[in-house]
C-alpha cells in the first residue's frame, strides 16, 4: 500500500487548484446569487482536459485514472461546487457510460465531442414519481422498428437546460420491469423535446436543473445504449461511478469550508488572543480535519477499486454517504466557527453549507447508499 501521491497526480491537483483560484473564485458569490451557469469557466475546464478526464485520448478525452479525477474534482469543489458538479456528470455518467457501452459509432459521433467539452452532456433518470425507486419509470419508449418514440417527463436534471446531449431512461416494456428498461441518446432539439422549468435550489445554484419533456420525439434505434432491455443496468452501472465523484465533490466542500475555517481561527481576535489558540477551536478543527481525512480515503479507495477493475460500488456508496455527512456537518461547524460572519455571503462558508445538502440527495439519497451498502454485505455472506 502506497500513500504517497505520485508526480502525475500532484501536478492534477496543482493544476485543479490553479484553475480554481484563478477561474473561478472571482465571480462565485455572484454566480451563485444570480443563478448564473460558469458558461466561460467550464469552456476552460474543457480546455484542460477536465471534461473528459478518464475517456481514453483516443476518444478525444484525457486518459486518465479515476483517482486524478476525484483529485481534481475536490480542488474544483472547494471553491465551486457547482462547477463540480457540471464536469462530474459529463465525466462520470455520461462520457465513461458511453465509452464502456456505447457502440464506435455512438463513440465517435458523441463521446468524442462530449469528452473534449465541445458538448456538454446531461443523464435523464429522475422522473417526478421515480427518484429513489428508479425502476418505476413512467418515461416510455415504444418500439417501431427502425425507431422508438419517446414519452415522459423527467425532473432535476443536472446541466438540463445547457446540455447538448441527454442519455434518456425510459420504458419499453413495463412488464418486465428493470428489464424492459433502455438508456436512449437525445439531441437537444429534436422535435418534441422541451427543456421545461429551471429549478430553484438552495445550494449549487450556478450549476442548471431542469425538468424535461419529450413528446412523441423519435429516437433511431442505433440511438440505444447496449442491448434491449440493458438500460437499467447502464443506469446503476454509471451511477457507481458517478456517487464517486458526488463522494469526491462532498470531500471538496468540506475540505474549502476547513481551510477557510482555518485561516479565520488564525486571523480573528476574542478574548485577547486569535480564536485558533482557543481550545474549544481547536477541538473543532482537529474533529473536523479528521472526518475529512476519513472521507479522502473513502474517495480514493474507491477510485482505486475501480481503476484496478475491482468492484467498487459498495466502496463508492460508503464514500458517498460517509463524505456528504461530512461535508454538512463540516460546512456547519465552519460557519459556526465565522460566527456572524460566517452567515454572510463574503465569506464563502455560508454558500458551502447550502451547498453540501445536495449531496446527501443527488445520485441517490443516503438512504439508498445504505441499501446498496446493506445489499452489497448480504452478497458477501
Ligand atoms: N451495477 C450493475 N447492475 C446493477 C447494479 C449495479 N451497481 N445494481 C443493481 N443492478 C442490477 C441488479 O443486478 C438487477 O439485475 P438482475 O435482475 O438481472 O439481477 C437489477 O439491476 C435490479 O436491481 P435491484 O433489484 O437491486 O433494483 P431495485 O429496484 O431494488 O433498486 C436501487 C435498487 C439501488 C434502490 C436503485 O433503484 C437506485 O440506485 N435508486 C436510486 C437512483 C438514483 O440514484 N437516482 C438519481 C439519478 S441522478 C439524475 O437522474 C439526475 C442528475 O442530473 C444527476
Amino acid at each position: 500500500m502506497d500513500f504517497h501521491y505520485s508526480e502525475e497526480h500532484m501536478a492534477v491537483r496543482d493544476a485543479a487548484r490553479d484553475f480554481a483560484q484563478t477561474e473561478l473564485l472571482p465571480g462565485v458569490i455572484e454566480r451563485d446569487e444570480q443563478e448564473l451557469f460558469p458558461y466561460e469557466q467550464v469552456k476552460k475546464m474543457a480546455a484542460l482536459g477536465f471534461m473528459g478526464m478518464m475517456t481514453s485520448e483516443k476518444y478525444g478525452g484525457s486518459g486518465m485514472d479515476t483517482l486524478s479525477y476525484v483529485i481534481a474534482l475536490e480542488e474544483i469543489a472547494k471553491i465551486d461546487a457547482s462547477a463540480a458538479v457540471i464536469m462530474s456528470v459529463n465525466n462520470s455518467l455520461v462520457c465513461w457510460g458511453l465509452e464502456k457501452y456505447g457502440t464506435e459509432e455512438q463513440k465517435e459521433k458523441y463521446l468524442t465531442p462530449l469528452a473534449k467539452g465541445e458538448l456538454l452532456g446531461a443523464f435523464c433518470l429522475s422522473e417526478p414519481e421515480a427518484g429513489s425507486d428508479a425502476t418505476s419509470q413512467h418515461t416510455t419508449a415504444v418500439d417501431y422498428g427502425d425507431y422508438y418514440l419517446l414519452n415522459g417527463t423527467k425532473n432535476w436534471i443536472t446541466n438540463g437546460g445547457m446540455a447538448d446531449i441527454y442519455l434518456v431512461m425510459a420504458q419499453t416494456d413495463p412488464e418486465k420491469r428493470h428489464k424492459g428498461i433502455n438508456t436512449f441518446i437525445v439531441e437537444k432539439g429534436q422535435e418534441g423535446f422541451v427543456v421545461g422549468k429551471k429549478e430553484r435550489k438552495m445550494g449549487i445554484r450556478s450549476s442548471d436543473t431542469h425538468s424535461l419533456m419529450f413528446s412523441d420525439v423519435k429516437v433511431p434505434k442505433d440511438r440505444r445504449i447496449g442491448e434491449n432491455g440493458f438500460g437499467f443496468k447502464f443506469a446503476m452501472s454509471t451511477l457507481d461511478g458517478g456517487r464517486i465523484g458526488i463522494a469526491a465533490q462532498a470531500l471538496g466542500i468540506a475540505s474549502g469550508a476547513w481551510e477557510l475555517a482555518m485561516k479565520y481561527a488564525q486571523e480573528r481576535k476574542s478574548f485577547g488572543k486569535v480564536i485558533g489558540e482557543h481550545q474549544g477551536i481547536q477541538f473543532k478543527l482537529s474533529e473536523m480535519a479528521t472526518e475529512i481525512e476519513c472521507a479522502r480515503l473513502l474517495c480514493y479507495k474507491s477510485a482505486w477499486l475501480k481503476d484496478q477493475g475491482s468492484d467498487y460500488t459498495k466502496a463508492a456508496a460508503m464514500a458517498k454517504l460517509f463524505a456528504s455527512e461530512v461535508a454538512l456537518n463540516v460546512s456547519n461547524e465552519a460557519v459556526q466557527i465565522h460566527g456572524g460572519y460566517g452567515y454572510v455571503k463574503e465569506y464563502h462558508v455560508e454558500r458551502l453549507m447550502r451547498d453540501s445538502k445536495i449531496t446527501q440527495i443527488y445520485e441517490g439519497t443516503s438512504e439508498i447508499q445504505k441499501i446498496v451498502i446493506y445489499r452489497e454485505l448480504l452478497r458477501r455472506i
